[in-house]
């Protein structure tokens, strides 16, 4: 009897734990109404499977907390994506935390995770000027100090992973709205040529991995993208190792590239000989106009129409979205917003975008 009654108070302190713990990280609050049953499984073509057909890959960030917690998150993830991007455990402050101390047990998790389930992790960031540790941004150091710390960060990381990461974002949001370069840490201790330097020491420590500039609101021909322009042919006239340029695409119905400019400018990184992709998309619904309904298809529409520059472009050779699920979305994270940027609901229903993007894959054409 006194087994029994113990028995019953183990089984309902571990089942009282596991619905406290059960998701961690905060879902954000859904635009659209959430249904019982998540929509994970259909014995349907995945995203995956098409885009490979297509020659182009793609992708998604993953955000480590409801990758731990939310199985529904991990099952949508292996069935319909090939490329995964950490969108924080690679971060300078998560991977670099002290000076003498890294910490890869997050990325490590998801190349596990992604060997199991045959797709490939792509790097992102080495050098950015945000989520950087205390101890870098506090730590008074010389320009020669600063190189040597930077040199010794972006080599342990590569170098770490060298010839399993086939793609580095080396190099992140280097340039200002006038196509000027940013007044950041690394610009101000370093001078100009740490872009050149990171690109180097990342090609040192991996002499196979494509190397990626990425960069936001650089979608159309402006004075931004054409400080792109700038700064990738000085790399590539130096000799310097780079082989595409990502347009993150963080986007919003009242800001959408114009068609005509996107091409063009694709097109001119691609005379280049460089890669393009792109590689944070996501759209805002809320800013748009008419019911949710209609703005349900415009996002569709759009989504559609950048995929289809992709596979119409000379080299564009992926589709990387940020997130995947309006249940976990930076934009609720970091600005509070309740919105619904992605190709699957909050409760993994596949959204119009979705099947916009799948209906063009699955075609033969690319119009
Ligand atoms: O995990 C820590 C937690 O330990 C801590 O207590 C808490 C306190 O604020 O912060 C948590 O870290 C947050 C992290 O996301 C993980 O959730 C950071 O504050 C927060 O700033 C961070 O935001 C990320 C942001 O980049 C800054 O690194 C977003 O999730 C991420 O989506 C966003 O991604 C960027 C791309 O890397 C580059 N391009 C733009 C894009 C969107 O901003």
């Amino acid at each position: 009897m006194k087994y029994r009654l113990f028995l019953a108070l183990v089984v309902g302190v571990l089942v009282s734990f596991l619905i406290l713990f059960r998701v961690s990280a905060t879902p954000s609050a859904p635009i659209l109404s959430a249904t019982a049953a998540a929509e994970t499984e259909t014995s349907e073509a995945p995203l995956r499977e098409l885009a490979q057909k297509r020659g182009i890959g793609i992708g998604t960030s993953v955000d480590m907390g409801p990758f731990w917690n939310d199985a529904n998150y991990r099952k949508v993830l292996a069935r319909e994506f090939k490329i995964l991007v950490p969108e924080n455990a690679w971060k300078f402050e998560f991977v670099h935390p002290t000076r003498d101390r890294y910490d890869f047990s997050q990325v490590e998790t998801l190349i596990k995770f992604a060997q199991d389930n045959n797709m490939e992790v792509r790097g992102h960031p080495l050098v950015w000027h945000y989520s950087l540790p205390k101890w870098i941004n506090e730590g008074n150091f010389s320009r020669d100090e600063l190189i040597k710390i930077l040199e010794t960060h972006v080599k342990t990381v590569v170098g770490r992973y060298r010839g399993q990461i086939p793609t580095w974002d080396v190099v992140n949001e280097a340039i200002n709205r006038d196509g000027s370069l940013r007044d950041t840490i690394w610009l101000r201790n370093i001078g100009p040529e740490y872009i050149d330097m990171a690109f180097q020491w990342a090609h040192e420590a991996d002499p196979q991995a494509k190397l990626f500039y990425g960069e936001y609101m650089t979608e159309e021909i402006n004075q931004k993208s054409d400080g792109v322009y700038t700064l990738v042919s000085g790399l590539l006239q130096r000799g310097v190792p780079i082989n595409g340029v990502g347009f993150q695409s963080h986007l919003g119905l009242s800001y959408l590239p114009r068609l005509d400019s996107l091409r063009k400018n694709f097109d001119r990184f691609n005379q280049l000989g460089l890669e393009v992709q792109f590689t944070e998309l996501d759209m805002k619904i809320q800013d748009g106009k008419g019911s949710l309904e209609k703005r349900l298809a415009e996002q569709a529409k759009a989504y559609r129409d950048l995929l289809q520059a992709c596979l119409q472009a000379k080299k564009c050779t992926a589709l990387i979205t940020w997130g995947f699920t309006d249940r976990y979305t930076w934009i609720a994270d970091v600005t509070g917003e309740v919105e619904a940027p992605l190709i699957f609901d909050p409760s993994y229903h596949r959204k119009p975008a979705y099947n916009a993007i799948k209906e063009l894959l699955s075609s033969n054409g690319n119009g």
